[in-house]
């Protein structure tokens, strides 16, 4: 008897094949599917699509085609700062788009896409139920409330302080410099 258990991943293809089972064929089914995997894999990478695609009998490219359709849908990597702007009534209400707007200027990305250096991703969600914080953003797990185009700046600025605090402490202490060479001038 096979006593292994199963691993993570395949855990949410399991999960995944119970709702495939569930809601295939079903109106408005394909998006459910979806969004189950994004919420189960992180994103809708090719394989996932191909995995879909095979489950419910559809065929690869209109998976492609739903998944690239929907601005809610990620297919690459997300960054390791996934910054969801939402836009739920009470957010969008509060000019969560003029937010939204500020966000890609800064990152240089759109909605559902990652910086280059993979650092940052950028996607709207929809209500993450604080709304008397309204405009939200989320940045992982973390919340933050009250956002305005102003205050955009400083998230990031947050995430890549965080960064670095990270970068110091994975510098083992036998690799940082001597005081000798800290105190040392810039050379030329
Ligand atoms: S609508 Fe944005 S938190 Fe509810």
């Amino acid at each position: 008897m096979d006593r292994r258990r199963p691993s993570g991943q395949e855990r949410n293809y399991l999960i995944l094949d119970k709702f495939i089972e569930r809601y295939r064929g079903r109106p408005g089914g394909l998006v459910r599917i979806l969004f189950k995997a994004q919420e189960l894999f992180g994103y809708l990478s090719p394989e996932v699509q191909t995995y879909v695609a095979e489950k419910t009998g559809l065929p690869a490219s209109h998976i492609y085609g739903v998944a690239t359709f929907y601005s809610r849908f990620i297919t690459e990597p997300p960054g390791k700062y996934s910054i969801g702007v939402c836009t739920g009534t009470a957010c969008y209400v509060k000019n969560a788009q003029a937010v939204l707007d500020r966000f890609q200027a800064a990152l240089g990305v759109k909605e559902g896409e990652t910086t280059p250096d993979g650092m940052f991703s950028l996607r709207t969600t929809r209500c993450v139920g604080a709304c008397s914080l309204a405009p939200v953003v989320t940045v992982n797990d973390d919340m933050v409330g009250e956002v305005t185009p102003d205050k955009v700046a400083d998230v990031i600025r947050r995430c890549r302080e965080a960064e670095a605090e990270e970068e110091t402490e994975r510098v083992p202490e036998r690799r940082r410099p001597e005081r000798d060479e800290r105190a040392a001038p810039p050379g030329p």
